[in-house]
């Protein structure tokens, strides 16, 4: 047995135990398809390193082949160029724009879209191919079709999917658009996320279908949501249990802005301890209230930014005791975070499982509870 299969074998039998294969089927599949086919080099996040550095592991250097069975995301590109192949010294700093998604998570989302034999299932985000050639040896690939953004990328793909014997049908193009050949589908899983639902999706996806997808924004919060699309245009669902992150899709990444420059403003007690938005779905609440607007800062020190507005708002620990925000800007965004931040509280900080969605032709509204209960309007 080769070293690939027997960690292949590992890989599956772990997997197994901590619940994240549904049934023997998954299992076949981890145990048939080689990631390292997939992935080749990859990056290492250096640790500790601030901005993040990367290391590229190499083809058959030591710990290479044990990287890519561990059950973790491996990065395969940075700022939509750069390959750890182009790296031929020392670390890079840059911003992950693919990867192999960790296949406990692959495998997860795979078994909640809840395709069977005979779906057209359409994924968004090839990327290295590795979760089309699972979902590939699962359902078959006759009726399977993936899009990648990145032509090298999905060239990559293409050809380690052809070598690993599996022809979906592979597309590159904006994934947000839909299948250019304007195909219906059964189901749709996304690993990008995005700030909204892309409306071809929910035209393309037929009525009944089932879309799974990671929404996101310019904070860099996310929730996993499964929806069910009720009509053309029209879907409704859930946030569902844990916590799923994806890179956001490539044209719904927030535009390039100038350094970070405080600037004064009006100052008034905060209603609520800011290091609330440091939780997770603390965190996504704020991005809700405010979409248009980029969090930094941790803890009891946050920064939200609008630069399409020029609104900020900051907040520090009162000397008194509590917290100060100092907000400037026509967008007054603390007041729109703490105002969520106090429902979400109220409403005992639940999970994101506690929210919905629905989109219809009035727009794309998160609710908290049920349909009718206080909601945000999506940034379409
Ligand atoms: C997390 S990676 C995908 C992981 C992949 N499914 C795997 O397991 O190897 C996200 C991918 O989505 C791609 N992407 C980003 N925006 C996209 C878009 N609008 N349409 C299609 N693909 C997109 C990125 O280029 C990247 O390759």
């Amino acid at each position: 047995m080769s070293t690939a299969t027997r960690l292949r074998a590992v890989l599956a039998d772990r997997l197994t135990e901590d619940g994240a294969l549904a049934d023997d089927q998954w299992s076949s599949a981890v145990r048939a398809v080689p990631r390292e086919l997939f992935t080749g080099a990859y990056f290492t996040a250096v640790a500790g390193s601030i901005p993040t550095r990367y290391r590229p592991v190499r083809e058959g250097e030591p710990g290479w082949l044990e990287g890519i069975y561990s059950d973790t995301t491996l990065i395969t590109q940075l700022d939509g160029r750069t390959r750890p192949e182009d790296v031929t010294e020392g670390t890079v700093p840059g911003s992950p724009t693919s990867s192999s998604t960790l296949p406990s998570l692959v495998l997860r989302m795979w078994h909640q879209l809840g395709a069977e034999a005979g779906h057209r299932v359409l994924e968004i985000g090839t990327g290295t191919g590795y979760s089309t050639a699972l979902g590939a040896h699962r359902f078959g690939d006759a009726d399977l079709s993936s899009i990648e953004y990145d032509p090298v990328v999905g060239g990559a793909a293409a050809a380690a999917l052809e070598a690993a014997g599996f022809a979906p049908r592979l597309i590159i193009g904006d994934g947000l658009r839909g299948d250019p050949e304007g195909r219906p589908y059964d189901r749709l899983i996304a690993t990008c996320a995005v700030r909204y639902l892309p409306l071809p999706w929910l035209h393309q996806v037929r009525p009944g279908g089932r879309i799974l997808v990671t929404l996101s924004g310019w904070s860099h919060a996310n929730a996993l949501a499964l929806v069910e699309v009720t009509g053309p245009g029209r879907a409704t669902g859930r946030f569902l249990p844990g916590c799923t992150s994806f890179m956001i899709a490539r044209p719904h990444d927030q535009p390039p802005r100038p350094a970070l420059a405080l600037l004064p403003g009006e100052e008034r007690p905060s209603r609520i301890d800011p290091a609330k938005l440091g939780d997770w779905t603390g965190g996504w609440v704020a991005q809700l209230a405010a979409p248009a607007a980029e969090r930094m800062g941790a803890g009891a020190e946050q920064i939200l930014w609008d630069v399409s507005t020029g609104s900020q708002a900051r907040t520090a620990p009162d000397t008194n005791g509590g917290w100060r925000v100092t907000q400037r800007g026509p967008v007054r965004l603390w007041d729109r975070v703490e105002r969520a931040v106090r429902l979400w509280q109220e409403a005992g900080e639940p999970h994101q499982e506690a929210f919905g969605i629905t989109v219809s032709a009035a727009g794309q509204r998160v609710w908290l509870g049920t349909e009718d209960g206080p909601g945000w309007d999506l940034p379409i």
